[in-house]
C-alpha cells in the first residue's frame, strides 16, 4: 500500500495565522484527504517554530516571556486548522521535549561524523529570515525578503559542512525530476547549487546573544540555529530514530512550502538528512504568495487577510475551494474579495449549485424522487460518460502532482458538460411525449455522474462533498472510496432509493455593501414618481402565480437591444424563457445565478419573435434599476403572497 507522509512549514509563532498560512495547511489536508481516496495511508503533519531572536523579540513586545507567548500564538494556530475543516494527524511544537532531544541527537550524530565544525564567520544577519545572507544575496544592501537592512555580525560559531553535499545534491536531483517541484524552483535551485561553491551552514548562536533555543550537546555556550532546530521537526515527529511511524512513513515525506523558504528545504534540509545517514525526501512541493495589492501578503507589511472572516462570510468549503482552484500551485496569485465572489458564483452558485438544483427537482417531477432504472443507452450517454471520465483521469492526474487548480478545472468540464447533457436530452421535452425509457437514462447519467464529482470533490469540500451525496441518497464512507475505480465504475447509485428534494448547497454570495456615503441633504432621495392605480379586487391579485426563481443563462435579444431573453428555474421541470426589458441596466453575464421575482402565469407570448413565458419584476430607481427579490437565497419555485 502506498505511503504518504505530508508536511507544512512549521508556522514561526510571532504573530497570529493569516491566509498565507491557511492556504498551504487547506494544500496539505486536501491532499492527504485525496491520497487516502488513492488508497495510501497517509500522516500529516503540520506545527509551530517557536526559538529564535524574533520570537523573543515578539514576547519582549507583548511583555511576556518567550515560553508564555509561544503558548498564546501556537494555540490560535492549532485552534484555527478544525475551523478550516483541516484534520492534521499531529500538531508539533518544536518547545516539545521530544522534539528538543530529537535535535539534540541527530546534532552529536553529525558532530561524532565530523561534520560539525568550530570557526569564524562574518554575514549579513536578517532578523526576520533568521539567516545570514552573502553579500550576493542581498538586494540593494536589503533582505530579499523583508525589505529591511541586515545586521552585520561576526563571531565564533560552529558549522555544518554543507559544501561537502553539494555535488551530490546535484546529482540527486537530477536524477530524481520530481524531488523538487514545479520545474521552476528545481530549475532555480540547480542554477543556484551550479553557480559557484556552496558555503558551509552557521548552526549556532553564542549565548551572550541568544538563550532561547536548543542547547548544542558537545558545546553549553551555544544554542542551535532556529533552521537546523526547526527542519529536524519532520523527522521527530514521527519518532525518530526507533519510532514506529518513522519506519512506516520515512522517507515518504512530501513537503509543502511557499518559495520564501525554498533554499532551507531544497538545499539546508536534503544535505543534513544526507550527513545523518538519511535517505532524503520524496518532494518538496513549492507554491507561490498570495498578494494583496500587488504586495506579498504578510505580517511585516501589514496586509494580511484573516482567514476566519472569510470563513464566517462564505462558508469554510467555498472558501477552500477558492483558495484551490484560484492559485495555480507555483504561482503567485492576487487575493481580492470581489475576485472570490466572482468565482463562488460563476463554478459554485452556477455550474455546481445549478447542475444539483436542477437535477433532483427534475427527479422529483418525473419520478417522484426515485432514482429510475436507466435503459438503454445511446450516443450522447456514452459521449457525455468519456467526457466524465477524460474530466475525473485529469482531475486524479493533476492533484497527484500537487496541481489542485489544474485538477478542479479539469473536474470542471464534467460539471459544465453535464448542464449541457441536460439542455441537449431536453428531459422536459421527452416527459411531455411520455419517452419514460429514455427520460429514465438520461436521469440515471445524470445522478451518476453528480455522484462520481461529489466523490471527487470530498478532499476539497469535505462536508458538502457528504451532503451532496446525502442529497443523492447515498452515506460517505471515506474506507470504501477509491478514486482510480471511480473512472470506470458505473452503477453503483441504486435505482428504487430517494433523492432530495432541493439541493441549494451553493447560494450566490454578494460583496458586503461598502459603508454607506452619507447623503448631503440627509435624506434619501424620493422615489421617481408613479402615478397610483385604481383599486383592485382581492380575487384579482389571487389570480397571479408570483414565484421566485433563479437565473441559469441571459442572453442579448437577437433583434432588440433593450431585451434580454432569459432562461429562469422555477423549481418546474424545465425552465421558463422570458423576454426581459432590462438590457439597459443588466449585462447578461451578471445574472446567472440571481434570484428574480416572476409572474408565472401571464399568458406566454411572443415579443419580438421570441416566446415569452412570464415576467421578471423589477424596481426603478434613480440610479436604473434593481431586480426584485428575497433577501436570502430561497428554494427557485417558492411562491410570493
Ligand atoms: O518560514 N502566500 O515560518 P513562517 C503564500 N518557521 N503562503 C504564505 C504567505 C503568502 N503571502 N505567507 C506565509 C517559517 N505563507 C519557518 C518555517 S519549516 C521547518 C520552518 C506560508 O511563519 C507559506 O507556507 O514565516 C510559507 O512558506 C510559510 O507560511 C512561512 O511561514
Ligand atoms: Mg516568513
Amino acid at each position: 500500500m502506498e505511503r504518504f507522509f505530508v508536511s507544512t512549514p512549521i508556522y514561526y509563532v510571532n504573530a497570529k495565522p493569516h491566509l498565507g498560512h491557511a492556504y498551504t495547511t487547506v494544500v496539505a489536508d486536501t491532499l492527504t484527504r485525496f491520497n487516502l481516496l488513492m488508497g495510501a495511508q497517509t500522516y500529516f503533519l503540520t506545527g509551530t517554530d517557536e526559538h529564535g531572536d524574533k520570537i523573543v523579540k515578539a514576547a519582549a513586545a507583548s511583555g511576556q516571556s518567550p515560553k508564555e507567548y509561544a503558548d498564546h500564538i501556537s494555540s490560535l494556530f492549532r485552534d484555527l486548522w478544525p475551523k478550516l475543516g483541516i484534520a492534521n494527524d499531529q500538531f508539533i511544537r518544536t518547545t516539545d521535549p521530544k522534539h528538543v532531544k530529537v535535535v539534540q541527537e541527530v546534532l552529536q550524530k553529525v558532530y561524532d561524523a565530523g561534520d560539525i565544525y568550530f570557526g569564524e564567520y562574518g554575514g549579513h544577519y536578517c532578523f526576520g529570515c533568521e539567516r545570514f545572507y552573502t553579500e550576493k544575496e542581498l538586494v540593494d544592501g536589503l533582505c530579499p525578503d523583508h525589505q529591511t537592512k541586515p545586521e552585520y555580525i561576526a563571531e565564533k560559531n560552529y558549522f555544518f559542512r554543507m559544501s561537502k553535499y553539494q555535488g551530490w545534491l546535484i546529482d540527486h536531483i537530477k536524477a530524481n525530476p520530481d524531488f523538487i517541484r514545479p520545474r521552476q524552483y528545481r530549475n532555480e535551485v540547480l542554477s543556484l547549487l551550479e553557480s559557484g561553491a556552496l558555503e558551509d551552514l552557521c548552526i549556532s548562536r553564542p549565548k551572550s546573544r541568544l538563550t532561547w533555543g536548543i542547547d548544542l550537546p558537545f558545546d553549553s555556550n551555544y544554542v542551535c540555529y532556529v533552521w537546523f532546530d526547526a527542519l529536524i521537526n519532520y523527522l521527530s515527529a514521527l519518532g525518530w530514530p526507533r519510532g514506529e511511524k518513522f519506519k512506516k512513513f520515512w522517507p515518504f515525506a512530501n513537503h509543502i512550502v511557499a518559495k520564501d523558504i525554498l533554499k532551507p528545504h531544497a538545499i539546508f534540509w536534503p544535505t543534513m538528512l544526507k550527513a545523518a545517514g538519511l535517505t532524503p525526501y520524496l518532494s518538496l512541493n513549492v507554491h507561490g504568495y498570495w498578494l494583496v495589492r500587488e504586495a506579498k501578503m504578510s505580517k511585516s507589511l501589514g496586509n494580511v487577510i484573516e482567514p476566519l472572516k472569510m470563513v464566517d462570510a462564505y462558508g469554510v468549503d467555498a472558501f477552500r475551494y477558492f483558495l484551490l482552484r484560484e492559485m495555480v500551485f507555483g504561482s503567485d496569485a492576487a487575493f481580492s474579495e470581489e475576485a472570490l465572489v466572482g468565482r463562488l458564483n460563476a463554478d459554485l452558485a452556477n455550474d455546481l449549485g445549478n447542475l444539483f438544483n436542477r437535477s433532483l427537482a427534475m427527479c422529483h417531477k418525473y419520478f417522484g424522487g426515485k432514482i429510475p432504472i436507466p435503459q438503454e443507452e445511446g450516443p450522447e450517454d456514452a459521449e457525455i460518460k468519456r467526457l466524465g471520465r477524460e474530466a475525473m483521469e485529469k482531475f486524479q492526474r493533476h492533484f497527484e502532482e500537487f496541481q489542485c487548480s489544474r485538477g478542479l478545472e479539469g473536474l470542471w468540464e464534467m460539471v459544465r458538460g453535464l448542464n449541457k447533457y441536460i439542455d441537449s436530452t431536453a428531459p422536459w421535452t421527452l416527459f411531455k411525449n411520455k419517452n419514460t425509457a429514455r427520460l429514465s437514462t438520461v436521469m440515471y447519467v445524470l445522478l451518476e455522474n453528480m455522484r462520481k464529482i461529489a466523490v471527487h470533490l470530498w478532499p476539497v469540500m469535505p462536508a458538502s462533498a457528504e451532503r451532496m451525496l446525502a442529497q443523492l441518497g447515498m452515506t460517505f464512507d471515506k474506507e470504501k472510496v477509491y478514486l482510480p475505480k471511480e473512472l470506470d465504475a458505473w452503477g453503483i447509485l441504486d435505482s428504487g432509493s430517494q433523492v432530495a428534494e432541493s439541493s441549494n448547497l451553493f447560494p450566490r454570495v454578494e460583496l458586503p455593501e461598502p459603508a454607506p456615503t452619507p447623503k448631503p441633504e440627509g435624506a434619501p432621495k424620493p422615489a421617481p414618481k408613479a402615478e397610483p392605480l385604481a383599486e383592485a379586487e382581492f380575487e384579482d391579485f389571487q389570480k397571479l402565480d408570483i414565484r421566485v426563481g433563479t437565473v441559469l443563462e441571459a442572453l442579448r435579444h437577437p433583434d432588440a437591444d433593450k431585451l434580454l431573453v432569459v432562461r429562469v428555474d422555477l423549481g418546474e421541470a424545465e425552465p421558463r424563457q422570458i423576454v426581459s426589458g432590462i438590457a439597459e441596466f443588466f449585462k447578461p453575464e451578471e445574472l446567472p445565478g440571481r434570484q428574480v421575482v416572476v409572474v408565472a402565469n401571464l399568458k406566454p407570448r411572443k415579443i419580438r419573435k421570441q416566446l415569452s413565458q412570464g415576467m421578471i419584476l423589477t424596481v426603478k430607481t434613480e440610479a436604473g434599476m434593481e431586480l426584485l427579490a428575497t433577501p436570502g437565497q430561497v428554494p427557485g419555485g417558492s411562491r410570493v403572497s
